[in-house]
């Protein structure tokens, strides 16, 4: 096996379908061994399933990201099974699953929960495995966290404020984690993809606001998971270890400031 992860470990959270699938995927043909981690475990075990089908290393472990005690235990699993960890992916969120509403109408619950999970979840989980990053950071390579973000927080599209309150959450997350880990040789990133289009169906967005969106890009057509995986191999990567810190706008060309 040849390729950029060879004997490395790499953990992408939401990996059960749609793009974390996707970056799982990529880990596996970039040599390394993925951990599957979500709250969909057929989902979850039927991914690993495919991907040890074809020969890769890959595992799956269920995890909730808005439980507490259920980060603890993944990350006890992780280190009783490897030990060292060298590359995160916070990809998982409460995301194709949203009802599209005026944010005076998301229930207070609905809020509280979408922020447990998707910008208080990558805290506990990085914090939560910091040990097991720290010893892989050691082995000579530096360790490499994607917190996946967004860039609906750019374009202010209106229905979904708590997701785009727990997004620009995460930007701003990723650019002090950078700064509190560097001294550990672990580089912090975010991913932030415009409008990208999965196996998963969406209801989020109208014909007319899809064919809005791709007019306002550069390149003007629909992205896919694949207009995705490569910025995240580069990220996880020795390519990219004098980058940390940054928010990566992978959007096809829409400008935004
Ligand atoms: N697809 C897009 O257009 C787009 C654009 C910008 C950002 N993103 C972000 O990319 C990531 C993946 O997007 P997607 O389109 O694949 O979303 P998706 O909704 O299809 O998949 C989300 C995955 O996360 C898992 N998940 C949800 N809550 C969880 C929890 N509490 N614990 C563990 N796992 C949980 C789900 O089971 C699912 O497998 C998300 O962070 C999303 O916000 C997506």
């Amino acid at each position: 096996m040849t390729g950029p992860l060879v004997g490395r470990v790499v953990l992408v959270t939401g990996g059960a379908q749609g793009l974390g699938r996707a970056y799982a995927q990529r880990i596996v043909a970039d040599g390394g061994t993925v951990v599957v981690a979500d709250l969909d475990a057929e989902k979850g075990a039927a991914v690993v399933a495919d991907l040890v089908g074809a020969g890769g290393a890959a595992t799956f472990v269920p995890l909730d990201v808005g439980d507490p005690a259920a980060v603890t235990s993944f990350a006890e699993t992780v280190a009783s099974q490897f030990g060292a960890v060298h590359g995160l992916v916070n990809n998982a969120a409460i995301f194709s699953t949203i009802t599209m509403r005026p944010f005076w109408e998301i229930p207070t619950e609905e809020w509280d929960r979408l922020m447990a999970v998707n910008l208080r979840g990558p805290w506990l989980v990085t914090s939560a495995l910091l040990p097991v990053l720290r010893e892989g950071a050691r082995t000579g390579h530096g360790a490499s966290i994607v917190n996946v973000g967004s860039d609906a927080v750019w374009l202010g599209r209106p229905g979904y404020l708590h997701y785009i309150a727990s997004k620009g959450g995460v930007a701003g997350m990723t650019h002090a984690m950078a700064h509190e880990l560097g001294g550990d040789s672990i580089r912090v990133n975010s991913l932030s993809p415009g409008p990208t289009y999965t196996e998963v169906p969406r209801t989020t967005v109208s014909p007319e606001q899809r064919t809005a969106m791709q007019a306002a890009q550069a390149l003007h057509r629909d992205a896919e998971p694949a207009d995705m995986v490569g910025v995240v191999a580069f990220l996880l990567s020795d390519d990219s270890r004098w980058v940390t810190g940054q928010t990566v706008s992978v959007n096809g060309g829409v400008l935004h400031r």
